[in-house]
């Protein structure tokens, strides 16, 4: 068995599940904790800090090469990258579809590109995705995504939509492109001795999970479709030490032969099939997702539903879910 060495990196170290994950990664290794700001990532260094870990703060933006740059850099003076938990991301609701499709799908290449130099054997990285890359997507929509350090990514998507470049179409696109990414990059982190997988969270509470619940009448009815039920775990079944205790586990040389795929750690909802039909949704973007019409094969893999189809949806949701019960 071979046990790697080196520093752990945590992106989005601030941030919910962040934060845990880096408690529960202490052991592997020298923490950097990397987010976008001091004043939020120092309480956490401290809490760590007095847990006994060896750990710094990096500030560092995601969208910025120089940043990534030097976290990459940085990782390279400690001795090699042990372990990458990249949570850095935005959520729909926090900014339009051009920023969180370069937050979350972009800036996790970035941070792949810069850390891979480091990665060898007994490295583990694991990129958090999420149920939203399991929507159902015209085909032709996912090589487009499969080069996202390519100069014009990002305008060369949004040529290729015909629906508002909303949160909701990025997060879909990002996270359907974070899965895809460590597929493929199995192959090369292998060739280095290194895996390198992504997860799929469910419904998660955290800051960022009930910003989403706040203007989403789908999330609640998503609520009741999560087979597992957690009496007690409010608002949101899923728990970040659901989470960090996933990510310990992939990082630890127990997970040795798992590299280049996607863990689900929903509570069942995807698999349980308990929401409706692809044709007829998208649970997180709300949208019907269809391939382009013959003879406009250049354009419009997504079609936006109509406000009626939307609302037929949820009440189908409504329906399983009552027939459910
Ligand atoms: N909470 C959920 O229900 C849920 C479900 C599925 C997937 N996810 C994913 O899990 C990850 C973590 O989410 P969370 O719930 O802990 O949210 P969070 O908002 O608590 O944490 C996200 C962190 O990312 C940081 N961040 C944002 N933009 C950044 C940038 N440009 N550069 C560097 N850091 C940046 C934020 O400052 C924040 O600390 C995200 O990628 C999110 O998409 C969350």
């Amino acid at each position: 068995m071979v046990v790697g060495t080196g520093a752990v990196v945590v992106t989005g170290g601030a941030g919910g599940m962040g934060a845990a994950i880096a408690r529960a990664l202490i052991v592997f290794g020298p923490l950097i904790l990397a987010d976008l700001d001091t004043d939020r990532l120092e309480p956490v260094r401290r809490d760590l800090a007095d847990a006994g870990a060896s750990v710094e703060i990096a500030v560092c933006d995601v969208t910025k090469d120089a940043d990534v740059v030097a976290l990459g850099e940085r990782v390279g003076a400690l001795g090699g990258l042990r372990a990458l938990a990249h949570t850095a991301g935005l959520s729909p609701q926090m900014a339009d579809g051009r920023t969180v499709l370069d937050v979350d799908l972009v800036g996790t290449a970035r941070v792949l590109d810069a850390l891979a130099p480091h990665a060898g054997p007994g490295t583990a990285a694991v990129c958090v995705g999420s149920i939203a890359g399991y929507a159902d997507l015209a085909p032709e929509l996912d090589p487009l995504l499969d080069d996202p350090l390519a100069g014009g990514f990002l305008d060369e998507v949004a040529a290729r939509l015909t629906v508002p470049f909303d949160g909701t179409i990025g997060y879909v696109l990002a996270k359907r492109g974070v899965m895809r990414a460590c597929e493929r990059l199995s192959g090369p982190w292998g060739r280095q001795g290194a895996r390198i997988v992504s997860i799929a969270p469910g419904l998660i509470d955290t800051e960022m999970g009930r910003l989403e619940m706040t203007d989403s009448e789908i999330v609640t009815a998503l609520i009741k479709a999560t087979p597992i039920k957690r009496p007690g775990h409010t608002p949101l079944p899923g728990s970040v030490r659901d989470i960090a205790a996933l990510v310990a586990f992939l990082c630890s040389d127990t997970a040795s032969f798992i590299s280049g795929c996607d863990i689900r750690i929903d509570g069942g909802l995807i698999g349980s099939g308990r929401i409706p039909p692809p044709e007829h949704h998208n649970p997180l973007a709300q949208r019907r997702l269809e391939a382009p019409a013959e003879g406009n094969k250049t354009r419009s893999p997504l079609t936006k539903s109509s406000v009626a189809d939307r609302d037929r949806n949820l009440l189908q949701t409504r329906r399983l879910l009552d027939g459910d019960e």
